[in-house]
């Protein structure tokens, strides 16, 4: 098999893969983290070099049949953890400590296309959207979740002008039946969406990512993960993160700049920054994207975003600069039920 293809290649195309393996160079050997394990296909890629270790994590148990996979055909460099990379310090013990630590954010296709876990608008199974490890399931938000709550999601995480709208039509319609699937959600926000056929997009695109997010802390799992990996790595390591939308991304570029620009001072008008020294010795402003032929290869790709960063020798420190920053949304994503 093609190293550098999903171990099923009919489920999931491995986003940026080229892009990210020239990052993280495995070829020279090393330790390797891959946060979001999924059908495995950059920890297989990583693999193909004889001198790398992978550690991999991921939330999903149904990753699991892709993990043994690896780990009968590489059981002396491959390890698996079914867990969130929010837990990330917990989970291995690292010496030395790792090269690389990637995440490859978001749904893969296996998830996205088995309509049993109704990611997709046309899911007629469980109205569920959990990558795993979950407190909630989307059932339970859109069928008991109060108006105004709802509507905070919507707009918040799904950054859906209409929020307001769409959490009115849904609680009107559950006060008649359950919402039970997500094909039926779908229709729900369609028909609050005025005009919908001007739209590119499926009208159901928003609300659904914002639900997605809400149900599995996306957002603030991701903020954890920053913080988890740039303390385990140590001088020369490399942080890889593809982001697949504005929220992560503003995320990830936040916390690389922050921590990239300590020692900087912008302006003399300004008052003087913390006396805090950088944890990043490179980052790029500008992110890396797909290029044409792979977006037309596999359309998925065409809204990712691959931003990666060196850390220095300074030691780890936490800052909440970011989380402030960020606050409103990790408070609509600690909204309880
Ligand atoms: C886009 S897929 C990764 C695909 C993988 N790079 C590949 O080539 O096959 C994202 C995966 O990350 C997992 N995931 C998302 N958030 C996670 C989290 N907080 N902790 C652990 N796994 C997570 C999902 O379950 C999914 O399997």
């Amino acid at each position: 098999m093609n190293a550098t293809m999903s171990l099923d290649k009919t489920q999931h195309q491995p986003v940026m893969l080229d892009q990210v393996l020239s990052i993280i160079s495995p070829q020279h050997g090393g330790i390797f983290i891959d946060c979001t394990f999924g059908g495995g296909g950059y920890s297989q890629a990583i693999l193909k070099h004889p001198n790398t270790k992978v550690f991999a994590i991921d939330r999903d148990k149904l990753t699991k049949k892709y993990a043994n996979q690896l780990a009968n055909k590489f059981p002396k460099r491959f390890n698996f953890n079914l867990s969130k990379f929010s837990n990330l310090k917990n989970i291995f013990n690292l010496n030395p400590s790792p090269k690389a630590i990637v995440f490859d954010l978001g749904v893969s296709s296996f998830q996205l296309s088995d309509y049993e876990r109704g990611f997709s608008f046309q899911s007629t199974g469980n109205l569920s959207m959990q990558m795993g490890i979950n407190k909630y399931s989307a059932f339970d938000v859109v069928n008991n979740l109060d108006k105004r709550n709802l509507a905070s999601i919507i707009k918040i995480l799904g950054q859906e002008k209409d929020g307001k709208i769409i959490a009115n039509q849904i609680v009107r319609y559950r006060t008649k039946k359950p919402i039970n699937t997500s094909e039926e959600l779908a229709n729900i926000i369609r028909r609050a969406k005025k005009n919908y056929s001007r739209f590119k997009t499926n009208p159901a695109t928003k609300t659904f990512l914002a639900i997605r997010i809400f149900i599995n802390q996306e957002l603030s799992e991701l903020i954890s993960g920053l913080f988890a990996a740039t303390e385990l790595l140590k001088n020369g390591g490399i942080l890889a993160v593809v982001s697949f939308n504005s929220l992560e991304d503003k995320i990830v570029k936040n916390f690389f700049n922050y921590y990239s620009s300590l020692n900087k001072n912008p302006s003399r008008y300004l008052p003087q920054k913390e006396e805090k020294p950088n944890l990043f010795k490179l980052f790029l402003k500008k992110p890396l994207t797909p290029n044409k032929k792979e977006i037309s290869k596999n359309i998925r790709s065409r809204s990712a975003k691959l931003r990666y960063a060196i850390r220095n020798d300074n030691s780890f420190f936490y800052s909440n600069e970011i989380q402030k920053k960020f606050q409103k949304i990790f408070n609509v994503e600690e909204i309880m039920l």
